[in-house]
């Protein structure tokens, strides 16, 4: 086991960027930056022991930068995904926050903590500790907000932990963007993975992506991944939640509470196998339908619509919105605890 901190380049303003890199031999090797708390890489070897990195990301800082509006790998805040119009009420009190999407803000705001540095302070080995204080009024957010996130490397795994506190009331929602592809990133599409989501209900969208509100069962639609199916089956499908979103990008209404499987991700071809858990309520699913084929991935290939897809476990997008989600709501001498894991097998 090793815990290695190097420097990764600076940000406009010099201020400069650590990588670090957790690794178990034989095992997983976990490249985590300061800058976004970006997920920058993810060694994980397949049944013949074959290692490949299976998370989308690039070499430079500079890449990192110049793509910030695909949310490569990196920690999502305040407020994970979309709210309308950048509005909600708290308390009787209204508040506007930036504006960064089509009218309305997504993941947090045009400088949400994807694009902040972090401190990083290693715990022992095998896990690192990001902090990152949110002062009063960030991106138009009430309270400040301390938030500590922890990359646990296991033994055939990584298990993400987020904390936060508040000094007045706010919303928080948390999540992880990386993009898996377990055939190796920049290794093409993902359609021939297979997927299963453990979930019977979704909140469809509005063609802006905004939640309708309306909580629907998947049974007869192309969101019904709960029997395991390849993830290009329904791609294509007419359906009109999958046109308004180019794809798949939609949250899934997580069965049960407490920490229990989310999805099932596998590649056929290499035998490798994700399984996501979570103790949140809901888990969006993202085929990478913005990525246009304009970016270049760590290993030289570009990456286009579909070569990566997301599973970001959080609250459901605009909760504040809409009284009857399970509330974001977090207020002072409260802990925002949550906690997420990838896991790795082989079939
Ligand atoms: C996802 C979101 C997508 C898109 C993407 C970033 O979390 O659901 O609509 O904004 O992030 O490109």
């Amino acid at each position: 086991m090793a815990l290695i901190a190097e420097p990764f380049g600076a940000l406009p303003d010099g201020s400069p960027v650590i990588r670090y890199t957790l690794s178990r031999p034989g095992g997983l090797t976990l490249r985590v930056l300061t800058y976004g708390g970006i997920v920058q890489s993810l060694e994980v070897p397949d049944a013949r022991g074959r290692v490949v990195n299976v998370v989308l990301g690039f070499a430079s800082l500079h890449g990192y930068l110049a793509a910030g509006d695909a949310y490569f790998g990196c920690l999502v805040g305040r407020f994970a995904n979309r709210l309308a119009g950048g509005r909600f009420s708290l308390d009787g009190e209204n508040y506007a926050v930036d504006v960064n999407a089509g009218g309305n803000c997504l993941h947090g705001g045009s400088t949400g903590f994807d694009k902040r540095l972090w401190s990083a302070e290693p715990f022992n080995d095998n896990e690192l500790r990001l902090t990152l204080t949110s002062p009063d009024g960030d991106q138009g957010f009430p309270g400040r907000l301390n938030v500590e996130v922890t990359y646990c490397l296991l033994e055939s795994g990584v298990r993400i932990g987020y904390r936060a506190t508040t000094d007045a009331p706010t919303v928080i929602n948390l999540t992880n963007h990386s993009y898996f592809n377990l055939a190796g990133e920049g290794s093409g599409s993902v359609e021939a993975h297979t997927l299963v989501i453990d979930a019977d209900e979704f909140t469809p969208v509005s063609r802006d992506l905004i939640p309708t509100g309306e909580v629907a069962v998947v049974a007869g639609t192309p969101l019904d991944l709960r029997r395991k199916t390849a993830v290009g089956a329904h791609l294509r499908d007419p359906h009109r939640q999958l046109l308004a979103a180019r794809g798949y990008d939609h949250n899934y209404v997580l069965r049960g509470t407490g920490l229990r499987r989310a999805a099932r991700l596998a590649d056929p071809t290499t035998g490798r196998v994700l399984e996501v858990l979570t103790d949140q309520p809901g888990l969006q699913l993202y085929t990478g339908n913005f990525l246009d084929g304009s970016h270049v991935g760590i290993g030289g290939r570009a990456y286009r619509q579909g070569d990566g897809l997301a599973l970001e476990t959080q609250h459901f997008p605009d909760s504040p919105n809409h009284p009857a989600f399970p509330s974001t709501v977090l207020r002072p001498g409260q802990l925002f605890a949550t906690s997420t894991t990838w896991l790795f097998h082989t079939d």
